[in-house]
């Protein structure tokens, strides 16, 4: 009896096989790559892959004679750390095989970026090619596939230029590699043919436009048929219906949907779309997206409204590099950034400066984050030597149709930016660009704004590039804005970029007084976390604040930047080693700077913020002045220092620096123990925070993010080793050298301290402490079970194991 019922299921599911093969498969390519640098080595990798961040780092690989214009300078002077001072300009090869069954003619590969310049070779031939490292491309690998299912060869080459960003790009094959086949010999859905966009939302109801392409428009007429049905979190049908081809390969549809979900950061509701392609009444195509429903507008009278709701965006912008994992996106290290500064209170980011990867879209909408998506950081008139006007003429019309067809039904995106501090804003060709590019993106997407971000507010009234956006954006101009405004036909401003200040994570310069460009002043590479230190064209986060609070015409901001990033080490980009950024609310190993309890005591309404700054364990500085800032969202505090009052302080309205933080300037270092007490409006004692100077060093405390993770081979597990007293107080001086080892199903990934100025490579399982902390990625492989993390210093031998699950 039970081998009957065996045999009987074995029948149907081939028979389930064979008749309902699905139309339409998808499969990333991960495993089973070859690089090469070209120099007939081969390793093995899994993609994404970053091929540049093993390192070494090593002043030469982006050593440059330059002015950077953008930092004011006129005169060629001998710069380092640009680019992350990481070997990724030249060539890199990528090779493996994949198999296309034979009941599956139609293949294409879906590259997520590749950098750059990439090749596609399929079986020896030239299949594709896309010369802009940023962007997603598709290529049509059908004609040179084998029909029998046997093995195809793939074969990707890049070269990277130098000079061509102004930061570190990352190499290789970075993002997902995507492998589409389907069962239809003719016809079947274009990949980025769908477009939904909720048109309104009325008494409740939201009327959703649905469309579709036809991959080939030119295979007509025959009976095509698509059915759209939309489901809710649930998979509840929520709409069913059939709509015919136009007779241009298009088809569209209106859906009300009675009652609904609305997307929106703070409820990321999400739906599924699915689209059955029939012709002639039989199955060829189906695909099934996740969207939102939502309305975005910017006005005059509402300025930025997100379903109707007025709200000042508070973003921050992103690069895209995960800092020790470079370029090659990995989605636990994106949720954990999203998370963060989620948890700050931000609710968007802007992907600075180039078109997101689609695994950052996907977690943004479901997280709920909204995203100003860009493009370039420049157009024709170049910033560096080899930039994107080498190629501006053949490719910014395909370059914008991919980031906009690649993206448009994340629901998270509110916007797309198509540049940012544009050399040509100033000049009316400059103006000229930009309608068109507007003009494209309108196209593809009329449900979107579009922006760029401007720095230079004269030239362009002058040339008609501001007067020409649908959201202006200016960069830094704070101090400008209420002139600008008066000159603005739009009646709203969004600060695209705002802030700069710099900073590294446990440093404090004294005095505590602002410092614009300190480099003149300090020796060691680092930047004072007293958060008063910013480049001359930039400013600090209250000055931003101000104008977002008194100002109903300012939209929000997007902060330079969330986390720090590769490259860029201003304003240490003369000095060396120096080799990423200073900019970060959080630091490279995405450990927090004071700076994220500052935009959290603003930004965060849900949670209190008490944070005190700077540490207190100053040996050496007895008796002398040691400001302590507070940040917090209460209006009041009092200071304590080992029970003596210091005073107590109310924030100013009328002041730059007293309005958002609480500073008592003339308090003298003493050991002991540091404490504030907070009084909310009505002047009721509301919460407390202390800290204490440490001990001598008891032990390392090894904190994971999360105690389980998922046996994928993909995820990680951020731990922060942080080198404590008895008492669990920080060692907030420490440089121990420490050695990370790793047993059971997992492996020691990457480390990284935060430290601007370390030349350690991130791969290596070795590192110093920076400022008593760093924080050590362990990667799980396929196998669940137990992975021991041991750290070690072998100097002091104390050392601390701790325990990760990893589950299926
Ligand atoms: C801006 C620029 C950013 C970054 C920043 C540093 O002008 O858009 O890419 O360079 O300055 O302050």
């Amino acid at each position: 009896m039970k081998a009957k019922h065996t045999t009987i299921t074995l029948a149907l599911s081939l028979w389930a096989v064979f008749t309902w093969a699905q139309p339409h498969l998808e499969t990333t390519l991960t495993n089973g790559w070859q690089f090469s640098r070209g120099d007939g080595q081969w390793q093995s990798v899994t993609v994404p892959h970053d091929w540049a961040i093993d390192g070494p780092f090593d002043k030469k690989w982006d050593l440059q004679m330059v002015a950077i214009r953008e930092n004011g300078e006129d005169v060629a002077t001998e710069h380092s750390g640009r680019s992350g001072s990481l070997p990724w300009i030249g060539h890199g090869v990528y090779k493996t095989e994949f198999s296309v069954p034979a009941a599956y003619p139609n293949a294409e590969l879906v590259f997520d970026g590749a950098m750059a310049d990439a090749h596609v070779y399929v079986n020896g031939q030239l299949a594709g090619h896309w010369a802009y490292g940023y962007n997603a491309f598709r290529v049509d690998v059908t004609p040179y596939i084998h029909s029998d299912g046997s093995a195809n060869k793939l074969e990707v080459r890049l070269e990277n230029l130098e000079e061509s960003n102004r930061w570190y790009p990352g190499a290789g094959l970075y993002r997902p590699v995507k492998l589409v086949m389907r069962a239809s010999k003719d016809n079947h859905l274009d990949t980025w043919g769908l477009f939904v966009h909720t048109q309104r939302i009325d008494d409740g109801c939201a009327h959703v436009m649905i469309s579709h392409q036809l991959a080939d428009a030119t295979r007509l007429p025959v009976d095509y048929e698509l059915q759209v049905r939309v489901l809710d979190a649930q998979q509840k049908v929520m709409a069913d219906l059939t709509t015919p081809c136009d007779g241009t390969g298009r088809f569209s549809c209106q859906v009300t949907l009675e009652s609904n979900h609305l997307w929106s950061p703070e409820n990321p509701y999400l739906y599924t779309v699915e689209c059955t392609l029939f012709k002639d009444g039989r199955m060829i195509d189906r695909q099934c997206t996740k969207t939102g429903i939502r309305t975005v507008a910017f006005d005059r009278r509402q300025g930025f409204t997100l379903n109707g709701v007025p709200r000042k965006i508070k973003g921050v912008c992103l690069h895209h590099d995960l800092g020790p994992l470079g370029a090659a996106v990995n989605r636990t290290a994106l949720i954990r950034q999203i998370t963060m500064m989620k948890e700050m209170g931000a609710d968007a980011i802007r992907t600075a400066h180039n078109m997101p990867s689609t695994m950052q879209m996907e977690i943004c909408d479901s997280l709920g984050m909204m995203v100003m998506a860009e493009s370039f950081d420049g157009w024709l008139e170049p910033k560096v030597r080899n930039g994107y006007g080498r190629l501006w003429d053949e490719w910014w019309q395909r370059d914008i149709t991919n980031l906009v067809l690649n993206h448009r039904n994340h629901p998270s995106i509110i916007m797309w930016s198509v540049g940012n501090e544009i050399p040509e804003q100033w000049k009316p060709e400059g103006a000229d660009r930009y309608k068109q590019l507007i003009a494209l993106c309108h196209r593809l997407d009329p449900s979107r704004m579009v922006t760029c971000g401007m720095d230079n507010p004269d030239g362009t009234i002058w040339s008609g590039f501001a007067q020409t956006a649908d959201v202006p954006g200016y960069n830094y101009r704070v101090h400008r804005y209420d002139e600008m405004i008066e000159r603005l036909p739009q009646g709203f401003l969004l600060g695209s970029e705002t802030s700069s200040t710099v900073s590294s994570r446990g440093v404090y310069h004294f005095p505590d007084t602002c410092m614009v460009n300190n480099q003149w002043t300090a020796t060691d590479g680092q930047c004072s976390s007293y958060d008063v230190d910013y480049c001359w064209w930039s400013n600090l986060p209250d000055d931003d604040w101000r104008m977002q609070d008194d100002r109903p015409w300012t939209v929000g901001e997007f902060v330079w930047t969330g986390f720090d990033y590769l490259g860029e080490p201003t304003p240490y980009d003369a000095y060396w080693p120096s080799r990423s950024s200073y900019f970060g609310i959080c630091d490279l190993a995405g450990l927090p700077k004071d700076r994220y309890w500052l935009y959290r005591s603003h930004w965060n309404t849900r949670e209190h913020t008490i944070h005190l700054v700077p540490h207190w364990t100053w040996p050496g500085r007895e008796g002398k002045v040691t400001p302590v800032y507070c940040y917090t969202d209460y209006p009041e505090a009092e200071l304590f220092v080992n029970g003596r009052s210091q005073g107590r302080l109310r924030k100013d309205t009328t002041t730059r620096l007293d309005r958002y933080r609480l500073r008592w300037r003339d308090v003298k270092y003493e050991p002991g123990e540091v404490k504030v007490v907070t009084y909310d409006a009505e002047g009721n004692a509301a919460g407390e925070a202390t800290m204490r100077t440490a001990g001598r060093p008891a032990r390392l405390l090894l904190q994971p993010e999360r105690d389980i993770i998922r046996a994928d081979g993909n995820d990680l597990a951020y731990v922060t080793v942080s080198l404590v007293d008895k008492q669990g107080t920080l060692l907030p001086d420490a440089d121990n050298q420490l050695e990370f080892s790793v047993k059971g199903p997992g492996r020691f990934k990457a480390a990284c301290n935060g430290d601007a100025t370390s030349l350690e490579p991130f791969t290596q399982p070795t590192m110093r402490l920076f400022h008593g902390q760093l924080v050590v990625l362990v990667q799980s492989t396929s196998q669940p079970g137990t992975v021991v993390l041991q750290v070690r210093d072998k100097r002091s031998r104390m050392k601390s194991t701790l325990k990760i699950k990893t589950v299926e």
